[in-house]
């Protein structure tokens, strides 16, 4: 599917131009209330989109400002173990970049595998280990692609330095705690033993997920300056059995959606303001 198609679509229900798209993960939703004048669209009306809004997710697109900046945000999104190829999983982020987003904010829900974090805590992505592809995949499937042009390249820095640092900006001013990280992305849906987080802390990885890689490829790929952000939902500590309960994990959700928030709302200001 041609992401102009979807476009296309797109501008016939609003001709906002969002110069920040926004990919809202697990339990980080709520966000997309705080927009102001939204134009809701569910994903299932856009050309191109997947159509299962899986695991509690909206499925929807909010059009909208926050801090007088134009946005679009992904309420839900689409995840490879629910089956959606890469380009499945990243054509919303080609379609935002088509309407005019420039600059990328995607989150999710991540396990803490460095033993600093605690349940709550926002990281920071300085960087990413892709094990999402190639024979750490559990897809068996053939090739999806032969090299296309400029697959090979490889940008000098994925993450943009001025969106993390107004991120830990807000962390300072709000008073919360938000450290710079790796994110490990696996294919999933099976979680970690505790050899493999052991195996993931020695490599360098400081959170693990399920998503996000793939988005922030496309995001590269089309030159868009990309902050993305982990809440530590649960901790994948490998030394000791640490058990979450389930009130916790939520309660810590919505504590940390005043933090992702007073993130968001620190960078849009940094870049409405440059
Ligand atoms: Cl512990 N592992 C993976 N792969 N994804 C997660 C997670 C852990 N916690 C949240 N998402």
């Amino acid at each position: 599917m041609n992401p102009q198609t979807a476009a296309d679509f797109i501008r016939s229900i609003t001709d906002l131009k969002p110069q920040v798209a926004i990919i809202l993960g697990s339990g980080l939703g709520g966000l997309a209330d705080k927009i102001d004048s939204p134009v809701i669209i569910a994903f299932d009306r856009i050309p191109g989109f997947g159509t299962s809004t899986a695991s509690g997710h909206r499925g929807q697109l909010v059009f909208g400002s926050i801090e007088s900046v134009p946005v679009v945000a992904m309420a839900g999104r689409f995840h490879r173990y629910e089956g959606w190829s890469n380009d499945d999983v990243a054509f919303p982020v080609d379609v935002m970049n088509t309407v005019g987003a420039s600059h990328l904010i995607v989150s999710n829900a991540a396990g803490g595998v460095s033993l600093k974090f605690r349940v709550g805590d926002i990281v920071v992505l300085q960087d990413h280990i892709n094990f999402m592809s190639g024979v750490f995949a559990s897809d068996q499937g053939a090739p999806e692609k032969f090299a296309a042009p400029g697959c090979f390249n490889r940008p000098a820095m994925t993450y943009d330095a001025a969106m993390s640092q107004a991120a830990f900006e807000a962390a300072i001013e709000s008073g919360f705690d938000c450290y710079p990280g790796t994110y490990l992305a696996t294919f999933g849906p099976t979680y970690e033993t505790r050899a493999e987080y052991r195996m993931m802390r020695r490599i360098g990885a400081d959170v693990v997920g399920m998503s996000t890689v793939p988005e922030v490829l496309a995001a590269s790929r089309l030159g868009m300056r990309i902050l993305g952000l982990s809440m530590v939902s649960n901790v994948a500590n490998p030394d000791k059995a640490v058990k979450a309960s389930h009130d916790e994990v939520l309660e810590a959700g919505r504590a940390a959606e005043v933090k992702m928030e007073a993130i968001v709302r620190k960078v849009l200001q940094q870049i409405s303001s440059s």
